[in-house]
């Protein structure tokens, strides 16, 4: 039975989230994520979709082993072997759930599946039955609910109440519906499906026309129990509705939705900006709850409201949602304590071989620079994961450039284990010419796509992060570099990407065209 006063928060990150494109993880920041959500208070964490590939299993049962707390839930469509692969990955958390989906509009049926309403409501049944047959905690959604015959809806969901589910869930797949309608459905399920009342009823909004938290807190306010999100709202196309922004919309506004939400809010902001370093997409300053100037006031009038009381123009407080006043942390003479305890806030735990190798890179950077910020302490943990997980590694670069002239370049690469090897290349540019370098030494056919530079903090003395963008199998992939020096932060960033394809490709990771599903 839901309980009807809370409001549980399910996120997906780590797997609708993951599907956004060049979003893809490795391991060790699936894991690192994993670890803020807990910290955050997520109730439900889906981890993956375990029979998407061999990549994806290991993930899910990596975080099923060492994430304690939140129900751990993995995704399947409604076939045995999803859902046996589902199962298996899911074997050593401590709460688990199987998620399982079927598409049921029109349009999917016809188009996509091929398949008629009757055996749609087979599917479903069936799937649902064998999930419960090895779970207690079953969810079903019924894939672009949105835009499925609300007659139709209801017999889908009538039945896979019957056959066991315990969370049902309504998503907007395509982001189409709008905040009265959506709230017309839900009401219409809750007085027209036997049982309802007995299961979760859950929602799961794409932000396609920009309201997914809107669509998704119409849902609430008509009865639905769960909603899905995500970081940053990251996700499939436009994304999926974000989670710092609907949790703030129901604590800030607790009188009129009246629900209780575990979130701890003070870890929100730390955690956003973990997601976003992670998958290189920064953060708008215009962001609500997260970006930068959310709690920035520049119109005199009220800047003086704010310095009389600030509730006359902040509906909440910047701590609330874990805002420090000063970001400006450690310098020069910090100790390996003060550097941890930093870390810790930041959502980093490092066992005692990686803090070390991080206070190490700590040290020298702050011979480099003055002032180390937490931006700068969280590119040196993820540099770290990025440049551990390999297989390859950057040794040295010279590059040239002229003023409109090409640029030459000759990089040294070492494969795990191997002795360095090296090329000189040209380019328009001097990270085309990188890029020539190094695809020659990895043998790599991916395309460039895209290149982005940003500093990471401020001041003369700052670090850029460089963001790069490969496509290679109609999949999008990243690559990050931070450095003082922003055409080694390029080179860097090249290398990171030529990794992450690489590594794709190890762990089993289908190219786009023949993925084993698109959900
Ligand atoms: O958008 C969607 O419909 C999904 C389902 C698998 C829940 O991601
Ligand atoms: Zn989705």
């Amino acid at each position: 039975m839901a309980d009807k006063d809370r409001l549980i928060i399910f996120d997906t990150t780590l797997r609708d989230g993951e599907q956004a494109p060049g979003c893809s993880m490795n391991l060790q920041e699936k894991l690192r994520i994993a670890r803020a959500l807990a910290d955050l208070g997520v109730d439900v964490i889906e981890a993956g979709f375990p029979a998407a590939s061999p990549g994806d299993f290991e993930a899910v049962s990596a975080v099923a082993k060492q994430i304690k707390g939140p129900i751990i839930c993995g995704l399947a469509r409604c076939n045995a072997g999803d859902i046996d692969a589902a199962w298996k990955a899911l074997e050593h958390a401590e709460r688990k759930r199987i998620h399982v989906f079927v598409a049921t509009s029109a349009i999917h049926r016809q188009y996509k599946l091929q398949m008629a309403k009757e055996e749609i409501l087979k599917t479903a049944v069936e799937g649902v039955r064998r999930a419960r047959s090895y779970c207690d905690d079953v969810e079903f959604s019924a894939e672009d609910a949105a835009r499925t015959e609300w007659e139709f809806l209801k017999d889908i969901v009538s039945a896979v109440i019957e056959a066991g589910a315990t969370t049902v869930n309504i998503p907007d797949t395509v982001g189409y519906t709008v905040p009265g309608e959506f709230a017309a459905l839900i009401e219409y399920l809750r007085k027209e499906v036997p049982g309802i009342e007995n299961v979760v009823l859950s929602v799961h909004c794409h932000d396609d026309l920009g309201m997914a938290v809107a669509n998704s807190l119409a849902a609430v306010k008509a009865g639905a129990r769960q909603i899905e999100c995500t970081i940053n709202g990251i996700g499939e196309r436009a994304g999926n509705c974000s989670l710092e922004e609907v949790v703030m919309a129901a604590h800030t506004r607790h009188k009129f939705f009246g629900l209780e939400i575990g979130i701890n809010t003070t870890r929100l902001f730390p955690t956003c900006r973990l997601v976003s370093s992670i998958v290189a997409m920064p953060i708008p300053r215009n962001k609500a709850i997260v970006g930068d100037n959310a709690f920035a006031h520049e119109a005199g009038i009220h800047q003086h409201g704010v310095l009389q009381h600030a509730a006359t123009y902040e509906i909440m407080r910047p701590e609330d949602v874990g805002v420090t006043e000063n970001s400006l942390v450690l310098g020069k003479h910090s100790g390996r304590h003060a550097f941890r305890d930093r870390l810790q806030t930041l959502g980093f735990e490092l066992e005692e071989v990686e803090l070390n190798n991080a206070f190490r890179k700590f040290k020298k950077l702050a011979d480099q620079k003055k002032e180390i910020f937490d931006a700068d302490l969280e590119a040196i943990v993820l540099q770290m994961d990025g440049a551990e997980a390999g297989p390859w590694t950057l040794r040295d670069m010279n590059i040239v450039t002229r003023f409109g002239g090409s640029a030459s370049a000759e990089v040294w690469l070492m494969k795990s284990g191997e002795e360095p090897v090296n090329q000189k290349a040209d380019g328009d540019g001097p990270i085309d010419a990188a890029f020539n370098a190094i695809a020659a030494l990895t043998g790599m056919d991916a395309t460039l796509t895209d290149f982005e530079v940003r500093s990471l903090t401020v001041g003369q003395d700052a670090q850029g992060e460089v963001a790069v963008f490969m496509r290679k199998g109609g999949r999008d992939y990243r690559g990050t570099g931070v450095s003082t020096d922003i055409i080694e932060a390029g080179t860097r960033a090249l290398v990171d990407a030529v990794n992450r394809i690489v590594r794709s490709q190890e762990i089993g990771r289908p190219e786009k065209s023949q993925a084993a599903a698109s959900v």
